[in-house]
């Protein structure tokens, strides 16, 4: 069996090691590599699964939505977000999923945070933005605030999301937990432009990103005394979902599976 995981680039995925070792440990034979593609691709790698020359994909950044015309049916999980980021076969059937939204809710769930009632607010409009939100929608929040430096792409997330409030970039409305969803910080030295000392304490400063493990929003979050959490346990859980549905089975995360992730 082989399994793939494809984007542009690719080359700082950590979904191989963490595929291959749990086929390792669930003695399943199978491999799972990673491959750089470009949109001209896509076609081909769908049509590879149709003629079951892999058998599952992992779709990654730019292409989760670009991959969509290529499929023939969408969860609703996908359908909600038109993001996929994960690809299996039904019944002749090429399927688009989503588990980024079961992988976020679940990470959330870890942490020792009551999210009933709170004021939620994400930074940033990308691609994994509907996701949270969507994930967010179910966990009884009270409000969620987005916003971004180019305000058009967060006021575009409205059009989906009714319940949504866009707010200007640089304004740090009231808030309990908030979300960097931006590509600030993947660079070591990267900032966000925001004025966050005036925000208090014992709130929750959630990055997407979890390599370096801890950004300067993490840092500059934990320094006015709230509690920082990185987004390495949605990058596992969203690839243990992915291997719930491939392989009917539920992986361990165990030490190993979080050394593989927290190559900092
Ligand atoms: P994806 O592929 O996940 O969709 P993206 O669309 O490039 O990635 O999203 C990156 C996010 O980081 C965007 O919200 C982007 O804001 P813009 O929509 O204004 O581009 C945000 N971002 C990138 N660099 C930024 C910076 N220097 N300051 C603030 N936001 C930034």
């Amino acid at each position: 069996m082989k399994y793939l995981v494809v984007g542009n680039p690719i080359s700082h995925s950590l979904s191989p090691e963490l595929h291959n070792y749990w086929f390792k440990i669930n003695k399943i034979k199978a491999t799972y590599e990673k491959k750089e593609i470009l949109n001209s691709d896509l076609k081909n790698l769908i049509l590879d699964m149709r003629e079951k020359k892999i058998d599952g994909i992992n779709i990654t950044v730019p292409f989760k939505n670009k991959i969509i015309p290529y499929l023939d049916e969408l969860t609703t999980e996908s359908k909600n977000t038109q993001s996929v980021n994960t690809v299996y076969l039904q019944k002749d059937k090429i399927i688009g999923h989503n588990t980024d939204i079961d992988g976020f809710r679940r990470s959330l769930e870890k942490i020792k945070f009551n999210f009933e009632g709170k004021n939620i607010l994400i930074l940033g409009a990308g691609g994994v933005v509907p996701s949270m939100i969507s994930a967010l929608n179910t966990m009884s929040v009270s409000k969620i605030f987005v916003s971004n430096r180019t305000k058009e792409k967060a006021e575009k997330l409205k059009n989906i999301f009714k319940n949504i409030d866009v707010v200007k970039w640089g304004y740090i409305p009231n808030f309990d937990v908030i979300i960097n969803a931006t590509s600030v910080g993947l660079k070591k030295d990267d900032k966000l432009n925001l004025d966050f000392t005036k925000v208090g304490k014992n709130k929750l400063f959630y990055d997407v990103i979890y390599n370096p493990s801890e950004t300067n929003f993490l840092k500059s979050g934990k320094k006015l005394g709230n509690i920082a959490e990185n987004g390495k346990m949605m990058f596992v859980y969203q690839a243990l979902y992915a291997f719930k549905i491939w392989h009917s089975l539920e992986p361990k995360i165990n030490d190993e599976v979080l050394k593989i992730v927290s190559n900092d």
